[in-house]
């Protein structure tokens, strides 16, 4: 939960019993739906088919009438976008991409996400503080106490509610980018044992955090991945 962000004030207690139920449990019941937004998070990696099911979920959320936005890391600012451009096509030292990637991620948090928890919206946002778990530290090997320190710092110890990890082997995934035939980044271009961590990464912090963290196989057809998506959101 977004503790540090998000306060629940349900005022003072009245007690009209209706029905046996008192008035101020159902008013609370009632004030606890209408308010529930969520800080949800997807990751995978590439080819796992996030933009379909970011895009799904998004008309999902429209139709249900809940306010949120959509936004997406490295990104969801100008300066983060410059960021996202740097890191995309330019090789560096594994903590110097670190350091990049958190920084983008503490200017995107306190002027993009961060607002719109305050203000009461769903965060939908494509990737976060757990692909740096899963890219730098299993992938590239940079201490994850350093990641976890950097993060907690970036996201002012902010956690999604909610991580949905899309999960596929990785001959598959790497089949979808081959056939979606666009130019590779630099990511694109890694080879197959640094996507092997990085899977294991994303794997083991769904071990670590049930509650938080989902994996949901993305091999099904894509209406199923989607109905998965959305029973784990519960709205
Ligand atoms: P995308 O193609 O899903 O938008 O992600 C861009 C790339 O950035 C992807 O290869 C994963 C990588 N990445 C990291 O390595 N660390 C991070 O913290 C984030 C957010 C992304």
């Amino acid at each position: 939960m977004c503790t540090n962000i998000r306060h629940q004030d349900t005022g003072p207690t009245l007690l009209l019993p209706i029905n046996g139920i008192h008035l101020a449990t159902l008013i609370i019941y009632i004030s606890l739906i209408m308010n529930k937004n969520l800080f949800i998070t997807i990751e995978g990696i590439e080819g796992v088919g996030k933009t379909t099911q970011i895009k799904l979920l998004e008309a999902y959320l429209k139709g249900k009438g809940i306010s949120f936005i959509s936004t997406r890391e490295p990104g969801g600012t100008q300066v983060c976008e410059k960021i996202r451009n740097i890191l995309l096509h330019d090789e560096m030292d594994p903590v110097t991409e670190l350091m990049l990637y958190e920084a983008a991620r503490a200017e995107h948090f306190s002027t993009v996400i961060e607002p719109a928890l305050k203000d009461n919206r769903t965060v939908i946002c494509d990737r976060f503080a757990d692909a740096s778990i899963a890219y730098q530290g299993y992938g590239r090997g940079v201490d994850i106490k350093l990641i976890e320190t950097l993060n907690e710092i970036a996201t002012k110890q902010t956690k999604p509610d909610l991580t949905i990890v899309l999960d596929m082997d990785l001959d598959q995934a790497s089949e979808r980018l081959r056939k979606r035939g666009t130019e590779p980044d630099k990511f694109e271009r890694l080879d197959k044992e640094f996507y092997k961590k990085v899977r294991k990464g994303y794997l083991d912090l769904a071990v670590k955090e049930p509650e938080r963290v989902k994996i949901i196989n993305s091999l099904q057809s894509i209406e199923k991945v989607h109905q998965d998506i959305v029973s784990v959101i519960k709205y």
